[in-house]
């Protein structure tokens, strides 16, 4: 740990001439269940990971902030009195729309240099991107001395998503990553913004993260295009559910009763939000009562309803879905995050874990041609600060 924490520092030595001031990280996240369900007002149940996003800092007395990532060895300067002008760079546009959003909301900005270190794999469904928001909302606060509370830098981050970069993503990944807790799982109500921490136990059985790599995989355009869908199905429901106001407001007998208004894809998409959101109340009193049977089984429901029925995963993730479901010791598996590629969950008992990495990893690399990978992880604070 310690020969990381140098590398990174005398990093950032070598790259702006001087020591970091403050160290802050912000975490990746899986989630137990409840997926593509944030922005249908749904609940959903994620936890902050091991893998984050680390921040190392000091102002630098210009008007530029300066973000370097030392795995792409590249530096974006952004200069404040132009903090609206970065929205088309690639790396350093989620800085810039954090750096924006909180100069709108009065937060002042000061110039400073910033040196991003990020365990969390781009593109892997375990929210890099919001890792990335939250520590450099955090960040810039800190180095201004302005207080600041963190399921609001959450909010704005989300907002920074949505408005500064164009995606249209729900609360889940930037709450997850500002608000995690050390072995706890978070379940959150994406209407309210209320939640519950709930001790992340699983008896004699670990989490098992992989990632499919499929690369390339097209989320943004399918993610919004879901997004519309549903938005669809809601308008159409609410010609027979007067009062809803949101998909997750339907239980499943008000569903039942009204998919006559629904057809097609669309019936599909809405009937996976409704059992989602259900599925999410039962895995949370499962997992209060320690029954992880009950939880693996509805992680397995979450993942074949995400197939069939949303259409996010594709040949890689089920096919890791799947594979990792055959073999023994494992009580349930599915994809997390946006899908369409990235990561899977499995639950497996402790004593079957090595094999179990080890007889899936063969089996997938034969049955889609390249290797997925597995991630030593643990629960672990959201966000974590530290004066250097
Ligand atoms: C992505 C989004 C989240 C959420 C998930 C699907 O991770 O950023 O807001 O919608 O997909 O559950």
């Amino acid at each position: 740990m310690e020969t990381i924490e140098q590398n990174r520092t005398e990093g950032f030595e070598r790259v702006f001439g001087a020591q970091p001031s403050l160290r802050v990280s912000a975490a990746g996240r899986i989630n137990l269940i409840g997926e593509h369900v944030d922005y249908c007002g749904g609940k959903v149940f994620p936890a902050s990971l091991n893998l984050n996003c680390t921040v190392y800092a000091r102002p630098n007395g210009t008007d530029v902030i300066n973000v370097y990532a030392d795995d792409l060895d590249e530096n974006a300067p952004l200069t404040i009195g132009k903090i609206a002008d970065y929205k088309h760079i690639k790396w350093g546009k989620y800085q810039a729309g954090v750096a924006y959003v909180l100069q709108q909301k009065g937060v002042p900005l000061i110039g400073c240099d910033l040196y991003y270190s990020c365990t969390v794999p781009f593109g892997s469904g375990l929210s890099s991107s919001a890792a990335i928001e939250v520590a450099t909302a955090v960040t810039l606060c800190e180095l201004t001395d302005t207080p600041y509370d963190l399921k609001e830098l959450a909010v704005l981050s989300q907002k920074a998503e949505n408005e500064y970069c164009g995606v249209n993503c729900g609360i889940m990944d930037q709450f997850a990553s500002a608000m995690g807790k050390k072995d706890k799982a978070i379940l959150l109500d994406c209407k309210t913004l209320d939640y519950e921490y709930i001790p992340f136990e699983l008896g004699g059985c670990e989490l098992i993260v992989a990632n499919c790599n499929k690369p390339h995989a097209l989320v943004e355009s399918k993610y919004n295009e879901r997004r519309a869908e549903v938005e669809e199905a809601l308008k159409k429901l609410q010609t027979v559910c007067k009062n809803v106001t949101c998909l997750a407001e339907i239980t499943p007998e008000m569903f039942e009763n009204a998919k006559h208004v629904l057809s097609g894809k669309i019936r599909d998409r809405a009937e996976h939000v409704v059992y989602e959101c259900a599925r999410v109340q039962e895995a949370a009193k499962a997992l209060k009562a320690g029954d992880i049977e009950r939880l693996a089984s509805l992680i397995n429901a979450s993942h074949d309803s995400l197939s069939k029925l949303y259409e996010v995963t594709g040949r890689e993730p089920d096919a890791l879905a799947y594979l990792a479901r055959e073999q023994e010791g494992c009580l349930g598996s599915r994809m997390i995050g946006a899908g369409f590629g990235g990561c899977t969950i499995s639950i497996v008992k402790k004593e079957c874990a090595e094999a179990f990495k080890a007889k899936v990893g063969a089996a997938y690399e034969k049955q889609i041609g390249y290797a997925a990978s597995f991630y030593d992880t643990s629960i672990e604070d959201g966000v974590t600060v530290r004066r250097l």
